[in-house]
Order: C-alpha cells, then structure tokens, then sequence
C-alpha cells in the first residue's frame, strides 16, 4: 500500500494496486455469474477497466455494486443482446433491450464506424439502453477504427435547467474525437456540470469533501459535504451555456431515439425501475476532403500550437483534451490501478455474492 500523489488533491487514503488484466477478469466472473453472457461480460469489463485506466475512477469498476443490485432487483437484464436495425445506408437504430448501456453502445458505435467506413457517415440512434459509464471508451472505439466521432447521452435528474430550482437535467456527458498522426489524439469527454456526479460519489465513498462550487444542498446552499451535496443540485458550467448543452443531450440522445427525456430516465444507483437510457453516436471518415496522411499532419499541427501555446502565470504546462488521462493510462498500465481499501472490500463482497474469488491486489 501507497500514497498516491496523482489522484485528485485531498485524497490522501493508501491505495492498493490492482495489475489491468487482473480487474477485467475479476469483473468478467463478477459478471458471468450474474448471468451476462461471456462475450457481453468482456465488452462491459473492458470498457469499466478503460475508465480506471484513464483515472476517470468515478466511472469504473466501483460501479459493479451498483450494476448487480439492478440486475439482482430484475431492473437491469443481464441475459440481454442489442439488437440493430438499418434505417439508411448511413442510419441505425439501436434497442439496447434494457441490456448494459456498454453493450448497446459499443453495437452502436460498431454499425456507424461500418456505415461511415463506405459512405463517409455513420449515425446509430439507440434506445432502452442503460448507463454506459465513461464516453471517452466509445470515442476510443471509433479512433481504434480510424473515426471522428460525436459521442451523446442523456442520463437522470441531477442538474436544475438555468434560473430552475429542481433536479431536471442530467450531467449528461458530450464527447468527440479525432485522429492525429505522431501526436496524441483529440478527446474531449466533459460532463456539462461544474464536476461530474460520479465525483461527488467518489467523495463520498472515500469520506472525503467536494469544492464548494459542484453542487448546492437541498436548502439551496454551497456545501462541501457529498451526502448534502447528493440531497441538492449540481451545479451546471456556465449557467445558462451548460444548461444547454444538457438539453442538447437529451434532444439528441432522448427525443430523437424514443428513450425517456425530460426528467425520465432513472439514476443507476437506484435499482427500483429500468432506466431507459438514450445515445446518439455519430462516426466520420476523416479523409472525406483530403488525403488522411494531410488530415492527420493538420491535426499534429494543431496539438502542437496548442500544447505550445503562451502559458499563464503559474501554469507549467499545457495539455491537449484528453491527454492527462491519456497519460494517466500509460502510467496506470506500468503501476496498476489505485483503490482504496473500502472499494476493494465492496467488490469483493459482489464477488462472494457469486463464488468468484476476491481481487489480487499487487504485493
Ligand atoms: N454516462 C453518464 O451518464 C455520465 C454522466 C456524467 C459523467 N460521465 C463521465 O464522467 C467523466 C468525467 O467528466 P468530467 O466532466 O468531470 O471530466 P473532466 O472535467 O475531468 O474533463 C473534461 C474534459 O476536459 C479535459 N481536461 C481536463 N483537465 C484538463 C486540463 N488541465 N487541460 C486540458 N484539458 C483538460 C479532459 O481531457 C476532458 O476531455 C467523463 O468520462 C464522462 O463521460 C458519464
């Protein structure tokens, strides 16, 4: 056990590290003796493993617990497939059959990277999903295939709509990506609140306090203490700008698919009713007006002149969208995964539940 002096500042409980390949398979038998099928387990355990190593540990395999009390509470099937239905040469529509939203979504983004590999364009609408953790993994599936993408969810209540006072609007995330060439790609995933729920969890799991600006408390106060926090609102970025872009999610993601909108779809921690979740996801063939080799020269281009740009008093250095947690994963690979030891103690608790043996923590 160590100090981790990367994780975000005030955490400061021992960690104990967890080798990648070692928190997928512990997660696949989590997952298999739930009752999901192998191939769908490995797709869900990797994509909650790809948060960890990425330190967006707010979206990774802490949520297990989560996960199995709905599929034990019948809210969640586990036994589900997406299915994928052609609309247009460059449409689908995907119904997530209230299956993992991983699952869905990774079809979703599988049929629109098919569809723009021939037509330039690939759009899958998807419906009756669930919660499909960390975007960025879906934004990494379509570079993995060479793609731009745009990356929409909409996700339960937390945020009041600009001058409102109750949850309406989820901190549903926008993400988007593109190719580089020698540099780090672009990969923007923000959730349109202050800081993401996830993070007030995290906190609160972990006993720590949150900033006095992510979220006010049910009396409408600044408060620094999660379980208040989780009681109130969260706060949108840039008032009315990120109630907007919530909105935006929830056009694209819930309107337009026939999922649940306007306050609908229900928090994944609450494992009484099925979610109903919506995606949109959208993947672009980069090459459509120049050669990939110009496209990919552009984007290093970019990265450098950004990355190069004049700094600000104070600040050492600059980073491109997604490149911290891009070199939170290189590192992560090479020292294992941080825990603590009370998320250790739940996951193995959701091991015991199924008679899968207990996560191996590096010596
Ligand atoms: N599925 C859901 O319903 C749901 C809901 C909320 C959040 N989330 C996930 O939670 C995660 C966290 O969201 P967040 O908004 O808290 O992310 P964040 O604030 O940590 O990062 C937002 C973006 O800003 C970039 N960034 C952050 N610091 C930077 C810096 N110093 N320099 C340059 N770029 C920087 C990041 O690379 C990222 O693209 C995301 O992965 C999101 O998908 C999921």
């Amino acid at each position: 056990m160590e100090e981790d002096p990367n994780n975000n500042p005030g955490e400061t409980q021992p960690k104990l590290h967890v080798e990648p390949p070692e928190a997928q398979s512990f997660v696949e038998k989590i997952l298999t003796g739930n009752g999901v099928p192998a191939p769908n387990a490995a797709i869900v355990a990797a994509c909650l493993v790809a948060a960890d190593l990425r330190g967006v540990d707010t979206h990774g395999i802490n949520r297990i617990p989560s996960y199995m009390a709905r599929v034990r509470n019948g809210v969640l099937d586990a036994t589900a497939s997406p299915t994928v239905t052609p609309i247009t040469p460059v449409v689908a529509s995907v119904d997530g059959r209230n299956g993992f939203g991983f699952l869905a979504a990774e079809a979703g983004m599988r049929e629109a990277c098919a569809m723009a590999r021939v037509y330039g364009l690939g759009m899958a609408s998807v419906k009756h999903s669930n919660h499909f953790g960390m975007s960025a993994w879906l934004v990494q599936q379509a570079l993995d295939a060479g793609m731009m993408s745009l990356v929409f969810t909409n996700s339960s209540p937390a945020l009041p709509v600009f001058g409102g006072a109750e949850k309406l609007l989820g901190v549903s995330p926008i993400a988007c990506g593109a190719p580089g060439g020698q540099e780090k790609p672009f990969i923007l995933d923000m959730a349109p609140s202050v800081a993401a729920r996830g993070k007030i969890y995290k906190a609160m799991r972990r006993g720590e306090k949150i900033p006095l600006d992510w979220a006010l408390d049910a009396e409408g106060r600044p408060t620094d203490d999660p379980a208040a926090a989780l009681q109130g609102v969260m706060l949108p970025m840039g008032g009315p700008k990120g109630s907007a872009l919530a909105i935006m999610m929830d056009v694209f993601s819930g309107v337009l698919s026939g999922s649940a909108f306007a306050g609908g779809v229900t928090n994944p921690y609450d494992p009484s009713k099925p979610s109903d979740v919506g995606h949109f996801l959208v993947a672009i063939k980069p090459d459509l007006f120049m050669s990939l080799d110009d496209f990919r020269a552009r984007m290093d281009f970019l990265y450098q002149r950004v990355v190069g740009s004049g700094k600000a008093a104070g600040v050492e250095r600059i980073y491109f969208p997604g490149e911290i947690e891009q070199l939170t994963q290189e590192e992560r690979r090479r020292t294992g995964i941080p825990y603590v030891q009370a998320e250790v103690d739940a996951l193995n608790e959701e091991a015991r539940k199924v008679g899968a043996p207990e996560l191996v923590v590096k010596s």
